[in-house]
């Protein structure tokens, strides 16, 4: 964990070696050295320097996913460090609190490198919801990864992505760990979680049937806690969810559990006993936004075995859309595939305003509740989201978040003007 200060935080991209099984020295891509990167953990309003000293032998870019940020520091694909370069990033982080987090960007190559391990959280934290009574950066408010792997004999990570699907592991690491256990003391645990993976969605649960509480997502705090039997987890979407471990003595365990994978992590408690926690019933205002000045229509396709938006691969002399400043703009996300799309837009945060299918509306997922930075189009489904486009004049990306779909040829950008 890094809680800058004045100084800014030194970043190396590096090729290392890292513990991720047992007995193993796997070598990665790491932003510090460590799967997954160093917690950066700052305040809204604060300013944070990130120098990423680029030691590989290829270009490096780093991209703070869910960040309200700069062109000039958003990762743009066209803005490289190049091999043993040096590059200051200032996030002036002028936004809700949230749980961010940086990725590598490299056009046409995110995939195999965010699978090698570029990535990391940036948590955004409000001492004003201390109030709230929820863990808030502190030891008891975890940054939660998830990301998929596959491993040969020695330990080193294959990669090889077949098919449409996007790249799927065989083992799922939690923090790079795999099914790890945690042991705390009774009381709140807030665990932040963050879908790292290249392609594979999440739906989480705990194997004791008990519903899970969120209290967050993309873009900060829901207005209200929701109880969720199964919660669905898109690459690069975050849930903030809340175990409720008060009323837990030494040796109760809670499993948090993917539907299909099975097993992801324990938390065991231990000593005890504690007050019973009140939960808040309120977390904060109910999200709003004027209505939308302009529609824009775009579509998901696919073309000779790629996936497209509005027909065309990236080409960095196209903008699909030119927005104003501070406009409130729908979008209609149109997917003509037979594939799920989590469809993520830089820049800005949204509201998935509704979702048909053949002309018929059809309810919004409970993942599509609060500020989003990515939302999910099923198949052959049509998704309207507004946003407004503040406050950063420039050209950002807009793209599938299944990173083998954003390499080939699922990108696109957007101006703002
Ligand atoms: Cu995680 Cu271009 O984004
Ligand atoms: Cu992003
Ligand atoms: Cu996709």
């Amino acid at each position: 964990t890094v809680r800058p200060g004045t100084e800014p935080v030194v970043l190396p991209v590096t090729r290392t070696a890292v513990s991720l099984l047992p007995g193993a020295a796997t070598t990665m891509l790491t932003f510090g050295g460590t799967f997954p990167g160093p917690t950066v953990i700052a305040r809204p309003g604060q300013v944070v320097d990130i120098d990423v000293v680029n030691e590989l032998d290829e270009p490096a870019v780093l991209h703070l996913h869910g960040a309200h940020v700069a062109a000039a520091h958003d990762g743009h694909v066209r803005d490289l460090i190049p091999t043993g370069g040096q590059r200051r990033y200032t996030f002036d982080n002028a936004q809700r609190a949230a749980h961010l987090w940086y990725h590598d960007h490299l056009l046409m190559r995110t995939a195999e490198r965010v699978y090698r391990g570029l990535a990391g959280s940036y948590l955004l934290v409000d001492q004003a919801h201390d109030g709230l009574g929820l863990p808030n950066g502190d030891e008891r408010d975890i940054p939660v990864a998830l990301t998929d792997k596959t491993f040969d004999a020695d330990g080193q990570l294959v990669y090889d992505p077949v098919g449409h699907t996007g790249f799927l592991g065989d083992v799922v690491l939690v923090n790079g760990v795999d099914r790890p256990v945690l042991t705390v003391e009774p009381g709140l645990l807030r665990l932040r979680i963050l879908n790292a993976s290249n392609a594979r969605p999440y739906r989480l649960g705990r194997a004791d049937g008990m519903p899970l509480v969120q209290v967050g997502t993309d873009g900060g705090l829901l207005a209200t806690p929701a109880s969720r039997g199964e919660v669905e987890v898109w690459p690069s979407e975050r849930v903030d969810l809340l175990l409720d471990l008060s009323r837990m003595g030494d040796g109760d365990r809670v499993v948090i559990l993917d539907a299909g994978v099975g097993d992801l992590m324990a938390v065991d408690v231990t000593g005890g006993p504690a007050e019973p926690a009140i939960l808040p019933t309120s977390l904060g205002p109910a999200p709003d936004l004027d209505p939308p000045e302009v529609v824009r229509t775009i579509t998901l396709d696919e073309h000779g075995g790629r996936f497209l938006l509005n027909g065309h691969g990236f080409d960095d002399a196209i903008r699909d859309v030119y927005a104003r400043l501070g406009a409130v703009e729908r979008w209609r996300l149109v997917n003509t595939t037979s594939f799920g799309h989590p469809i993520h837009l830089h820049l800005v945060s949204f509201l998935v305003r509704q979702r048909t299918s053949s002309g018929v509306a059809l309810p919004l997922r409970p993942e599509d509740e609060g500020w989003k930075d990515t939302v999910l189009v099923r198949a052959f489904e049509t998704v309207e989201l507004d946003a407004r486009f503040a406050d950063h004049l420039g050209d950002f990306m807009y793209h599938c978040h299944v990173l083998e779909h954003e390499d080939h040829d699922m990108m696109s950008q957007f101006r703002v003007v």
